[in-house]
């Protein structure tokens, strides 16, 4: 493979050819924020958080860094004004849906992100994907998918799968965010698992 030259926030990086500028920079210590961002997965590019501005040939523009290639000559900001003005806009539509997120809090004071400039949406879930990706792609499970389009996409545990493979699972517990995910688990848990009396039956049945 072979290395590629670029340059971050006026330093010269070294990386490797099919990296992402959000991997060449953490390479050279370079901190840029993420929220749908994980090792294990597939880039996804839904959060927009960790925008940077990025010249290439001459031209600007705002990428995501965790799906832009690195390439020969191309020069990235981290911080410029343009994009500490996106990622407070992005950080408040985030927390128009989780205020309170404990993920974001500390990028609120960094950026001097107002919680009250959109109005308030109804679901807590910011549609990172994480629950979702990880349990399709890490556990190979399935168990959560997301459901519906636009203003009305969301998440929710599938119960016939959920019910079989969470209950000692619950490794993207943690993922979430927000609080939303373990709320949908615990919802979904008392609405449509079968009860354990029930369970306990068809144990027994299976044993006998
Ligand atoms: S439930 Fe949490 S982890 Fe899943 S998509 Fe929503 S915010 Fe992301
Ligand atoms: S971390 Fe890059 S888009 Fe979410």
């Amino acid at each position: 493979m072979s290395e590629i030259l670029l340059q971050i926030d006026g330093r010269e990086v070294e990386a490797k050819e099919g990296m992402t500028i959000l991997e060449a920079a953490r390479s050279a210590g370079i901190f840029i924020p993420t929220l749908c961002h994980h090792e294990k997965l597939e880039p996804y590019g839904a959060c927009r958080i960790c925008v940077v501005e990025a010249d290439v040939g001459g031209r600007t523009s705002l990428v995501a860094s965790c799906l832009y290639p690195v390439e020969k000559n191309l020069v990235v900001r981290t911080r410029s004004e343009k994009v500490d003005k996106t990622r407070k806009m992005i950080l408040e539509l985030l927390l128009a849906h989780a205020p309170d997120a404990p993920a974001l809090q500390e990028l609120v004071q960094q950026y001097g992100a107002d919680k009250d400039r959109f109005e308030k949406e109804s679901s807590f879930c910011v549609l990172c994907g994480l629950c979702v990706r990880y349990c399709t792609e890490v556990k190979k499970k399935n168990a959560i998918g997301f459901f519906d389009r636009g203003a009305r996409r969301e998440i929710n545990f599938i119960p016939e799968i959920a019910s079989r493979e969470c209950w000692n699972c619950k490794e993207c517990f943690p993922l979430c965010p927000t609080s939303y995910l373990q709320a949908a688990y615990h919802l979904t848990e008392a609405l449509a698992f079968p009860s354990p009396s029930f369970l306990i039956r068809v144990r027994g049945t299976g044993n006998a």
